[in-house]
Formats: structure tokens, C-alpha cells, sequence
């Protein structure tokens, strides 16, 4: 089956995540900027990057910065919007579930409203890979609400296709998943089993902002 994210124009997706009512871009692009100076990573992954949203509040102090999605669309206008304005900026197109994901590892991962669509045990273990030792994993997950549907509707259908693959992920499961992505990378560095890669994240941060509903 199509991976439905395939499917879905950037153009409807970045519309309906802007609309008034709905407002998701701009929070999830502060929710970034926020973490930034908190933790004041070198490099950083911006994870399911869409077409950027939020690159642009990258500080000159990350001296590199890498856009991570399956949809080559999305990841060819973020190229476009993007390059020669950051420096040290690459783009990989990726389904962070089952390929590998070809860059160093980072200081900070960025995953915002994207493990509601994948396995989290496949995508945390793949991305325990390249977050370096004493990294961190911010994460924006979307949570349950009694007055706001799963995602809205608006005029852009086409980003319905995606609520067949949705699951909403409680904090503790990701928390949970993460350290034992840790433990088992931890664990493969000590045996050799990493094939001398030893970059091994042994610090799990999910930052968690349980108002979000698209
Ligand atoms: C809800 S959007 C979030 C986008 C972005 N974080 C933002 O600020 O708007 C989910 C994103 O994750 C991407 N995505 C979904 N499944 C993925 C996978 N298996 N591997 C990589 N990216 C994926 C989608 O293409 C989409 O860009």
C-alpha cells in the first residue's frame, strides 16, 4: 500500500495547517524555536520537515542542520526554499521506519507530529542511529481532545488521506520506546555489534505538548 503522505499536496498540507482555525504551523514551528536555545545543539534533524516549516528559526550556532521526509515533493521545495539561506543544510528523502538514514549523528532530533504514522519502535531504533551520545529527542505529539476532531476539517481534503495510518501516541509509550532504542544502541556499542559506530544517545528528552490537534 501507498504510503498516503505520497498522496498529499504540500500546497493543501501547508494550507490547512495555516488556516485560522487550525494554526498548527506557526506553534509547531515556536515549539522548535523553543528548544533551540534549551538546548543549544550543534547539529540538529528536523524529522518529517515537511517543506521546512520552522528552519528558518535556526540560529547561526547549529552549524548543521538536516531535513528528514518521505515525500520527495516536499523535501524538493524545502531544498528550493531553504538552501544558501542555512548553512550546513541537507536534505535526505527517507521513511525513517525501515531506511537508513544516511547522515552523521546529531546533537538534537526534531519530530513533530510525525510518530502518529509510523511503528515507533522500527523508527526510534533507526533513529537512535544518529543521535549522537548525550543528544536529545524533542517531540511534538498530537493528544486526544473531547472538543476538537483528529484533524479538522477544512477545504483541503486531500489531507484526510492520512487518517487511516494515524495512531495518537501517549507520552509515556514514546518516552518508554525511546529508552529502550537507547539501551539496545547503548548495548550494541559495548559488544562492537554497531560495526564501530559507537555515537550512542543515552539521554531521552521528549518534550511533549499535549494541546495539539491538526
Ligand atoms: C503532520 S506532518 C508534520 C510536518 C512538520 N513537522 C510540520 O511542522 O508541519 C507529518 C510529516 O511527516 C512526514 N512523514 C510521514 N511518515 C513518514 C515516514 N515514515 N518517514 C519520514 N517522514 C514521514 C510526512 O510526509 C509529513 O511531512
Amino acid at each position: 500500500m501507498t504510503n498516503p503522505w505520497l498522496e498529499i499536496p504540500l500546497s493543501d498540507y501547508e494550507s490547512h495547517m495555516a488556516l485560522p482555525k487550525i494554526a498548527q504551523a506557526e506553534m509547531l514551528a515556536s515549539q522548535f524555536s523553543d528548544a533551540l536555545p534549551r538546548f543549544a545543539p550543534e547539529s540538529v534533524a528536523v524529522i518529517g520537515c515537511a517543506g521546512g516549516n520552522g528552519l528558518d528559526k535556526i540560529p547561526g550556532s547549529v552549524k548543521r542542520v538536516v531535513g528528514v521526509d518521505i515525500n520527495p515533493d516536499y523535501i524538493a521545495s524545502a531544498f528550493f526554499r531553504y538552501l544558501g539561506r542555512i548553512p550546513g543544510l541537507e536534505f535526505h528523502v527517507a521513511d525513517i521506519q525501515s531506511d537508513p538514514l544516511p547522515f552523521a549523528p546529531v546533537d538534537l532530533i526534531y519530530a513533530a507530529l510525525v510518530f502518529e504514522y509510523v511503528s515507533l519502535p522500527a523508527s526510534l531504533s533507526n533513529l537512535s542511529r544518529v543521535c549522537r551520545l548525550g543528544g536529545r529527542l524533542v517531540s511534538v505529539l498530537q493528544q486526544p481532545s473531547a472538543h476538537v476532531h483528529e484533524v479538522s476539517p477544512s477545504p483541503y481534503t486531500s489531507v484526510q488521506a492520512f487518517v487511516p495510518l494515524m495512531r495518537l501516541i501517549p507520552p509515556t509509550e514514546l518516552v518508554e520506546c525511546a529508552k529502550s532504542a537507547c539501551e539496545r544502541r547503548r548495548q550494541a556499542a559495548k559488544t562492537g555489534a554497531t560495526g564501530g559506530r559507537d555515537k550512542v544517545n543515552s539521554r531521552v528528552n521528549s518534550r511533549v505538548n499535549s494541546r495539539v490537534n491538526s
